[in-house]
């Protein structure tokens, strides 16, 4: 009998879902969901890493959730819940810190990013996130995990992880190696500001990102102050090889409109970028600003948003508490 295939994936809940999130991985999320069996998670554990106020937290996981609906998920079909209530994602998490060799989260990128020059002040947690992060995905033995591309390497390490729990407790096969999804084309959305960084929540100006609850004129002046390219648009991608903020535009206006890059450069070819700014723009605008609008209703009535995430705890539970049974007889806990 082969294994049963089940998705699973978490976004922090640390404000504004931009279009990085849309098209790395809520697109994504969505189009699985008619497919396979899914899990999404809002890890509210993974965002305290770093200090978030009390109130901005509570608020920031149910907009998330409405996030999530906006984007097309449909919590009748996917389970939908935030992590810290599922007291089994805290649990395994301890257990795999005790799996996870120290050389193998020095080697951790995210956290050199995050922590920045001075180290020794991080949070402990913000070390031990990709742990937690193994934890969520092995709790329910997924097998698939679509993210960005800026996650790939965490995913490694929970397949390594997973690799020497089986190993360690002689019980081959008992965590599936849970495979990346990461999008192809544009598993990695840049910032609009500065094309080798990624577009983030984290970045400071507000012009670098387009969010998804952004309204068509802040779209369309955001687009306009994108730093392109004096050249006009060349025919050929590797023309684009070091000019990063150009390419993310025809990046971004490919994936949006569905017309491969190649046919986008055949296009627009010896035109100016304020040509492909503006049809980029009234891209943005029809695909972002319905789900902007959704947002803002769907949080206008916050117990519906509870509704879901009490619904989703009790579905992930049962199958948390299951795998946490067999894997407590497993290490020994009694
Ligand atoms: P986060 O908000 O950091 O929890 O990210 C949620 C999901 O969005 C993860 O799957 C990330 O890999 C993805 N993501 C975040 N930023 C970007 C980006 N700039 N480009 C592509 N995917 C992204
Ligand atoms: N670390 C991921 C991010 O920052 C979020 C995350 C937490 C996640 N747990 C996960 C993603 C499990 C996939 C699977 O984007």
């Amino acid at each position: 009998m082969g294994i049963k295939k089940l998705v699973f994936s978490g976004v922090q809940p640390t404000g504004n879902l931009h279009l990085g999130n849309y098209l790395g991985a809520l697109k994504n999320f969505v189009s699985l969901q008619k497919e396979m069996e899914c899990i999404y998670c809002v890890v509210d554990l993974h965002a305290i890493t770093v200090f978030q106020k009390p109130n901005e937290l509570r608020n920031n996981v149910l907009e998330t959730v409405a996030g999530f609906q906006a984007s097309g998920l449909d919590p009748e079909k996917s389970i939908i819940f935030n992590q810290s209530s599922v007291p089994g994602h805290a649990e395994l998490a301890w257990i795999l810190n005790c799996i996870a060799r120290i050389g193998w989260l020095n080697r951790m990128t995210q956290f050199k990013d995050k922590a920045g020059s001075d180290k020794e002040k991080a949070s402990v947690g913000l070390y031990i996130y990709p742990n937690l992060m193994a934890a969520d995905i092995l709790l329910y033995k997924a097998t698939h995990v679509p993210v960005g591309a800026d996650q790939k390497q965490h995913l490694e390490l929970s397949r390594d992880i997973a690799q020497k729990f089986n190993k360690d407790f002689n019980c081959k096969n008992f965590f599936p190696l849970p495979e990346p999804l990461i999008p192809k084309k544009v598993s990695r959305i840049m910032s609009l500001r500065d094309g080798t960084k990624k577009m983030s929540k984290s970045e400071d100006s507000d012009y670098s990102r387009i969010n998804l609850k952004d309204s068509a004129d802040e779209i369309n002046k955001k687009i306009k102050k994108a730093k392109s390219d004096s050249e006009e648009i060349p025919d050929n991608l590797k023309n684009l090889e070091k000019k990063p903020e150009a390419l993310n535009l025809i990046n971004i206006y490919s994936e949006i409109s569905k017309i491969s890059l190649e046919n986008v450069l055949n296009e627009m070819s010896g035109k100016e970028y304020s040509y492909l700014k503006t049809k980029l723009a009234e891209l943005l605008v029809s695909e972002i600003t319905p789900v902007g609008k959704e947002i803002k209703k769907l949080l206008g009535d916050k117990s519906h948003l509870e509704q879901i995430l009490k619904k989703g705890k009790e579905k992930a539970n049962i199958i948390a508490e299951e795998n946490l049974k067999n894997i407590r007889e497993i290490v020994g806990l009694i």
